[in-house]
């Protein structure tokens, strides 16, 4: 009788457990779907960027009446002088524009060039191997800045603003100052040997007693505040001509560089057409060669479409094993075919083609992982002739603007140029600097992303604009080096498959896979029943740090816009009006 009594009791604790692991289970769904993540909405503008002060200044632009490219041009420059570890005038990047007026989206490639005097084996030591130390932090690391002049080309192209006008805000923060963050202060501590290698960079990122900045100073830039000046009073020629292209000159100089007077005067950004594609019946931009993120981010969507994402259930391990496999054979095909479309031929339309999406899809085992090593870059049809940042802004006009920006490394090579107070870039390492050798990111290259005179070196960024029915849909991007196109693509998925709302879907925990090395990485979050599961079907799951930074808004059918800023770094802001 006590032991029928016991075992009722026990019975009706388990049911009781039952219901609560139900209703824990259905609380992780309602989280999913956006109810507890919840998005910045509003109706006439929406700014999402990695740092507060450059949402409110760029939020301010479109209150005034400009459009998204003014507020992009001048949330560039501001984020050049609140996040110096990416937000750049010495780097390059890209810029997505869906512009209403002219009904088109088109990409701004203001990617870094090689200096004329580079070359192959540059990097590369007395005993053949490639010297790190060189490709990453000296002063020939550094390719030719594309990031004022291509700002100023989009603000020219398809802004109503002066540059004066979109540098004033950058201009004012550098000058008066503003309060430091902790993320500001940990950075530049967690960085010291990189900054302080040079008497500017002390200059620049310690106090004049050689205190650090802690939170709560204010930290004014009096050397970049003059660039900036110098920019706005002579437009791309007070950077690429005049006392700031001499400083350059002085600093290659100096550490032995390459940037010459006629590289800086020679530089003009390109307009290009963004790769494109479509994914359940949305229409994908991304961003073309020289970058591979576009291309790659429609391969995988292509190789996933034909399986059923939404019921196989977000981040189960039957979605993620579908994915690792179609990013492994996505990554196989960027080590080879994938540099700057001005130097190589690169089968874009192959690469992005349905057919070939078939022809890889037949190749994967819905239940066992296949192994990195014996996949090979495919055969697609027809050639054809530790820090980033991306912001997204959409205005009340119907215009959109996904923009990331770099200079690769936080902080870049390290290297402030003495007299100015911006870091060059380090972008020459994402050249292959030896075939089959990997970059920082692990990324193997070979003879398409060789080091050559003038070539824009090869880039993962991957600013993104999805459309539906012709209207502006999702915007997005993110920085992470070999991450960035596959946190594109799975904040792509968790809108259009797993229906998260814009901030659920930034939110979500990550995975990725990059062919090699042979593992899945994932972000904490994902659970131990899925790892297990993926580890059964012969996958290497490894879990490592936090993954990209993606920045999005999504536009509703009826023009709401919800602006989703990454929790993944502190300074991130999302605001509209
Ligand atoms: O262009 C690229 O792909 C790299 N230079 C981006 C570097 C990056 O995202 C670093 N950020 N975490």
């Amino acid at each position: 009788m006590k032991k029928g009594l016991f075992s009722f009791k026990k019975k009706a604790l388990l049911v009781l457990f039952g219901i609560l692991l139900m209703a824990g289970s259905a609380q992780g769904q309602a989280i999913l779907s956006g109810d507890r993540s919840v998005p910045v909405e509003a109706r006439n503008g929406m700014v999402v960027t990695s740092h507060t002060l450059a949402t409110e200044v760029a939020l301010e632009v479109l209150k005034k009446g400009g459009n998204a490219i003014d507020a992009a041009v001048t949330a560039g420059f501001a984020l050049a002088v609140t996040q110096p570890r990416s937000g750049n005038i010495g780097g390059g990047g890209f810029m997505l524009i869906s512009s209403q007026e002219k009904q088109e989206v088109v990409a701004i490639d203001y990617r870094e060039k090689a200096p004329a005097g580079a070359s192959r084996d540059m990097f590369l030591g007395p005993d053949g191997n490639v010297d790190q130390t060189l490709s990453r932090f000296s002063h020939i690391s550094a390719g030719v800045p594309g990031t004022v002049a291509g700002l100023a080309s989009a603000l020219e192209k398809y802004g109503t603003i002066s540059l004066a006008e979109s540098l004033a805000p950058a201009i004012e923060l550098a000058e008066k100052g503003f309060v430091v963050t902790p993320r500001f202060s940990k950075g530049v501590k967690s960085k010291q040997k990189r900054l302080f290698k040079f008497e500017a960079g002390k200059k620049k990122f310690l106090k004049p007693d050689g205190a650090f900045y802690e939170p709560g100073d204010i930290y004014i830039q009096s050397d970049l505040a003059e660039t900036l000046r110098r920019i706005s009073k002579n437009g791309v020629k007070g950077f690429y001509e005049g006392k700031t292209a001499d400083l350059i000159v002085a600093e290659m100089q100096r550490g032995k560089g390459l940037i010459t007077l006629d590289d800086l005067k020679n530089y003009q950004p390109k307009i290009r057409k963004p790769v494109s594609g479509n994914y359940r019946g949305f229409d994908i931009y991304s961003m073309s060669p020289p970058s591979s993120g576009g291309a790659h981010i429609i391969q995988i969507l292509n190789i996933l479409e034909k399986y059923p994402i939404k019921n196989l259930g977000h981040n189960s391990a039957k979605t993620i094993h579908l994915m690792a496999e179609a990013m492994k054979r996505a990554y196989a095909d960027r080590s080879k075919f994938l540099g700057d479309s001005d130097f190589v031929g690169v089968p874009l339309g192959g690469i992005t083609s349905k057919k070939y999406a078939a022809a890889l899809r037949a190749d994967i085992d819905a239940d066992f992982a296949s192994i990195s090593q014996a996949i090979l870059p495919g055969n697609p049809a027809g050639f054809e002739s530790d820090e980033t940042t991306h912001f997204s802004i959409v205005d009340g006009f119907g215009n959109a603007v996904a923009n990331t920006y770099t200079i690769n490394f936080s902080y870049g090579s390290g290297i402030v140029v003495e007299g100015a107070g911006f870091l060059l870039n380090n972008e020459m390492d994402d050249f292959s600097a030896k075939p089959g050798v990997p970059n920082a990111y692990g990324l193997i290259g070979g003879e398409a992303n060789k080091i050559e005179p003038h070539k824009r070196m090869l880039s993962s960024m991957s600013p993104t604009i999805v459309m539906k029915g012709g209207k502006n849909f999702l915007v997005a991007g993110s920085p992470g080096g070999s991450r960035i196109i596959t946190t594109t693509l799975q904040v792509i998925m968790n809108v259009i498959d797993h229906r998260l709302n814009v901030q659920a879907a930034v939110n979500a925990p990550r995975i990725h896979h990059q062919w090699l090395p042979d593992e899945i990485r994932i972000e904490e979050g994902i659970s131990p029943d899925t790892v297990r599961l993926l580890r059964a079907m012969g996958h290497n799951v490894n879990e490592k740090s936090s993954m990209g930074a993606i920045q999005s808004i999504m536009i509703a059918e009826d023009g709401t816009l919800y602006g989703g800023a990454d929790p993944r770094r502190s300074t991130s802001a999302a605001m509209g009006f």
